[in-house]
């Protein structure tokens, strides 16, 4: 089978790396890809993820049997619903839903809409827009702190802010609608509860009819360590997650992941991808945070080496409407996922520096994979973006997860170098 796989982080690195090893795979195309990819695909690196007539082009010239898309961008754009218009690409797979489908990730009210249309537990909110201001303020008055704001689309992992006071609340709220604090994003405001519990992240696969649970992941979001300082797209992640036992795992599929899928099927929702829902645990019991229609970045990369089936028999029967048919099998041992991001990271950072200890021999139970990287022309790989590798570790427990990634940081060496050391840490001691 030939694939062409949207993406250039670490999670289409680990995408990649799974599509690699499966005797399915012919030949892997990624567009853009890293220099990661680039050592097991042929990149596309002229290709951006969002040009659809030329990634219509490129599948009909390549043969490509199956699309793989790895970011949330093009979905949000409609890039399923373009292909659709096509007679020619009409019934190529694609990994990833429909416009309609993307805006449970591209609009929150219209995933808050969802969520309360079919009994999804989640925090009490309400929208407002500029129109509203007045009754906004007056319902925020009425609200017990902290109050959560959040701008309705896509503000690039910045658009949620956690009010201690109410006339915190009231600026924020005033600067988000009335001076576009995120842009077009904060147009209209979600304002919620809080919810005091914690996180993790539950992955799903769906064809649209049926759906299989993958495993779940932790990811540490914050730059620094004991979970401080600027929000970032993801420092961490481990996998499994010691709080998300199997009674509250029975919670999640029958309160949040059945009611979801079931609730896209009836109100004919195409939805053929994955979807990664961000839950609070509250006392035992899942609150929906967010739903996103890819899945986590860095949290595939701990989640990936966990499936032992095909993936891309996975793929195919997402793709193909046959997942009812699919086993799915589970690796039993932890892995952990550190990220190595250059310094300055999530403001102002360098890049081009040389990056070394990657050809290191690697050693048994850890892999690298590349985010913002590039091989230059000399062979020498450089960094290229904020986020720039991803150290997935396995072991027997979280713990041996740990010392096989932790080993492999001190390997690898670049000006400014920056990870957190304590990921993991908080869960090392769960339930002892
Ligand atoms: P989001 O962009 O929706 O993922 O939100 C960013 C972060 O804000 C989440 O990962 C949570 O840590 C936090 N957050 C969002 N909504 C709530 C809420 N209702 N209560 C408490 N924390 C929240
Ligand atoms: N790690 C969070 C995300 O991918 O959105």
């Amino acid at each position: 089978m030939n694939i062409l796989l949207l993406g250039s982080g670490g999670r289409e690195h680990a995408f990649a790396w799974k599509i690699a090893n499966s005797p399915k795979c012919t030949q892997l195309f990624v567009a853009p890809g890293n220099a990661g990819t680039l050592q097991i695909a042929t990149n596309v690196e002229d290709l951006a993820v969002t040009d659809f007539e030329g990634i219509k082009r490129f599948v009909l010239d390549h043969s490509i049997d199956m699309l793989v898309v790895g970011p949330e961008e093009p979905l949000v754009k409609g890039i399923v619903d373009f292909f659709e218009k096509f007679p020619e690409t009409r019934n190529l797979p694609i990994i990833g839903p429909s416009q309609t489908g993307a805006t449970l990730e591209g609009s929150k009210d219209f995933s808050k809409r969802f969520m309360k249309r079919h009994g999804i537990p989640t925090a009490a909110s309400e929208t407002f827009t500029a129109q509203s201001i007045n009754e906004g303020l007056v319902f925020i008055k009425s609200q017990p702190t902290p109050i959560v704001l959040k701008a309705d689309g896509l503000a690039a992992g910045k658009g949620v802010l956690i009010c201690e006071t109410h006339a915190e609340a009231e600026k924020n709220f005033k600067a988000m609608l009335l001076d576009e604090k995120f842009g077009e994003a904060s147009k209209k405001v979600v304002v919620e509860a809080f919810l005091d519990g914690i996180e993790l992240s539950v992955f799903v696969a769906t064809d649209g009819e049926s759906y299989k649970i993958l495993p779940e992941a932790k990811d540490y979001k914050r730059i620094g360590e004991k979970d401080q300082g600027l929000n970032t797209g993801g420092m961490g992640a481990v996998s499994p997650v010691p709080f998300a036992t199997t009674s509250f795992m029975k919670k999640v599929e029958e309160k949040v992941v059945k009611p979801t899928v079931k609730g896209l099927k009836e109100e004919k929702i195409k939805y053929t991808g994955f979807l990664f829902i961000g839950l609070m645990n509250v006392d035992g019991d899942p609150f929906v945070i967010e739903y996103n229609v890819r899945m986590g970045d860095p949290e595939t990369q701990a989640v990936l080496p966990r499936i032992k089936s095909d993936f891309v028999d996975l793929l195919y029967a997402m793709g193909t409407g046959r997942l009812s048919n699919y086993q799915i099998e589970l690796e039993s041992f932890s892995t952990s996922t550190v990220v190595m991001v250059a310094g300055g990271y999530p403001d102002v950072y360098e890049k081009g520096n040389p990056i070394e200890g990657l050809n290191t021999a690697q050693k048994d139970k850890v892999l690298t994979f590349h985010a913002g990287t590039k091989m230059e022309k000399n062979g020498q790989v450089t960094t290229q973006g904020g986020r720039v590798l991803g150290i997935t570790g396995m072991g027997n427990n979280l713990e041996e997860a740990l010392d096989k990634t932790y080993a492999r940081t001190r390997e690898i060496c670049w000006k400014d170098v920056y990870f957190r050391k304590d990921i993991g840490q908080d869960l090392l001691n769960f339930g002892k």
